[in-house]
């Protein structure tokens, strides 16, 4: 079966998928505002080591259990462990239920694009409405919802049907560059605009988010620890199989180490590039409105959808074209990353008939997979983020924890709050304790053989990542669920030790 599998034209073919995986609406929306809000580099520094000891360990973990097995994550964690296969089946649903939203999402950056288009060809006061009430029109239209939802999910089908280096590898390869300089483009534009300097103070400097007013109160180190821990999992792609699908179709030669480092530290650059392009215009346009600053949304849908909308509204006639270059770019990097997840659920059905000897089932199975993430989305795209109905309203029930909000908070508690940091703990201990750590050790080998690496992943992946994944885990719980903390902690850290003690006992499995 090895020689129908798809595999990559080139290394850097591999890295600007990976890189666009990872690059998605998280490094937008999410990083510079938990960075502005948990302390500027102090949460940078924390991210960072949380991105070295913990993220690279499960990204390289990630890489060579895919280009070990060459198969996608459920049949890949058949292979490699007896008592936790049932991981893979995590790692398959999880992007299954981010598709719901990120395309719901993608589907709002079409029709953002195609309202700045209008106000570039027939002048600003074409559609004269602020962003919260475009915003507000578009959530409470779900036709106009579902149809940009589905005209999202029709692209990433074609470019997934055309194959991993003739689809997604060829849109990364000229998607990623794009990006890159519409993202320089919108920097430049943001830096000079009055005012730009408050944002980038709410951004690095230590205290300042509170001390000018954005947020009341810092969060404690624990809960740092779990928000960045988090953020840089859903930011990295880790733990929800995509990774794992992409190293399957990795060649022998490549050197897994670097290749993660790359990642790591272009995700990071373009996480921190996206809060320089976004966060001042957003709270530069907010202090010239005469808003407090705690008034400015900067993170989530309503930094991309109503502040930065009113930022290009209120830019005078260049406005318009500074909308679409930013609303493409984020386009791009939707698509770059739900291909990833598309692929990712496809590859299962891919690997199967190829299995039974069944060639070129690529198309037939990518069509299924879309249907299906249709039918979720559609759901996701009428609630209107909760503005037409929730899971609360459907249940009656009054006081909301956040994970019945909205039906995107719904699928994105299971999957990015639940999934996710079982899965990586899971895995972890999994290779450090039920397998041992030269699973991965060997197939890394073949690119990096250094000795340094080897202590340092055998250090990290029995006892660092495991740790830290439950505080992430109780983290999002308490995110999601809210409640008494203590109780999230206590039932975090039981599974780990029960996990734990389920690794560690009784035989080794032979070594796939
Ligand atoms: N990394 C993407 C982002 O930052 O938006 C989201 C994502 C893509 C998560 C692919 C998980 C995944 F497998």
């Amino acid at each position: 079966m090895d020689n129908n599998r798809s595999s990559w034209g080139s290394n850097l073919g591999f890295l600007l998928a990976a890189i666009g995986s990872a690059v998605g609406l998280g490094n937008i929306w999410g990083f510079p505002y938990k960075m502005g809000k948990s302390g500027g580099f102090t949460f940078l520094i924390v991210y960072l080591l949380l991105a070295i000891f913990v993220g690279m360990i499960i990204m390289v973990s990630e890489l060579a259990v895919g280009r070990k097995t060459k198969l996608s994550p459920i049949d890949a964690y058949q292979k490699v462990s007896k008592k936790f296969a049932w991981i893979g089946w995590l790692a398959t649903i999880a992007p299954f239920l981010i598709m719901s939203f990120y395309t719901v999402l993608g589907g709002y950056c079409l029709q953002y694009i195609a309202l700045n288009m209008t106000k570039l060809s027939f002048g600003n006061d074409s559609v004269a409405m602020g962003g919260g009430d475009v915003f507000g029109a578009m959530l409470t239209t779900p036709i106009g919802c579902v149809v940009f939802t589905t005209l999202f999910i029709i692209i990433c089908m074609v470019i997934v049907q055309g194959g991993v280096s003739g689809g997604i590898e060829k849109f990364n390869k000229v998607g990623m560059p794009a990006l890159f300089v519409m993202l320089l483009i919108i920097i430049v534009r943001s830096l000079t605009l009055p005012n730009a300097a408050e944002g980038l103070k709410f951004m690095f400097v230590p205290g300042y988010a509170v001390k000018a007013g954005f947020i009341e109160k810092a969060p404690d180190l624990i809960t740092v620890l779990g928000t960045a821990g988090g953020q840089m999992f859903f930011s990295l792609s880790l733990a929800m199989g995509a990774i794992l699908t992409y190293g399957s179709y990795l060649s022998k030669e490549e050197n897994l180490v670097k290749n993660s480092v790359i990642i790591v530290a272009a995700d990071t650059l373009i996480a921190l590039m996206a809060g320089i392009a976004v966060i001042p215009a957003a709270v530069s346009y907010g202090l010239n409105q005469g808003m407090a600053p705690g008034e400015i949304t900067l993170r989530g849908p309503g930094l991309l959808f109503i502040t930065l909308q009113d930022v290009f509204s209120n830019m005078g006639k260049l406005g318009p074209l500074f909308g679409v270059i930013f609303y493409v770019l984020v386009l791009i990097a939707a698509i770059s990353s739900a291909i990833s997840l598309m692929e990712t659920i496809a590859a299962h059905w891919i690997d199967k008939d190829l299995e039974k000897g069944e060639t070129d089932t690529r198309q037939r199975n990518v069509l299924i997979v879309s249907l299906l993430i249709l039918l979720e989305a559609v759901v996701v795209a009428a609630d209107g983020l909760g503005s037409n109905f929730s899971p609360a309203s459907l249940l009656g029930i009054k006081t909301v924890p956040t994970f019945l909000d909205c039906f995107l908070d719904f699928m994105d508690c299971w999957s990015e709050g639940i999934a996710m940091p079982l899965g990586a703990m899971i895995m972890a201990l999994m290779i450090g304790w039920e397998n041992t750590p030269d699973l991965v050790l060997d197939e890394v080998a073949h690119g990096d053989p250094s000795q340094g690496f080897k202590a340092f992943y055998r250090l990290c992946v029995k006892f660092i990542v495991p740790i830290v994944m439950a505080f992430v885990l109780a983290g999002q719980m308490i995110d999601f669920f809210g409640g008494n903390q203590i109780i999230w902690y206590v039932v975090a850290f039981a599974l780990l030790v029960i996990f734990w003690i389920v690794a560690a006992v009784g035989k080794k499995p032979e070594q796939a």
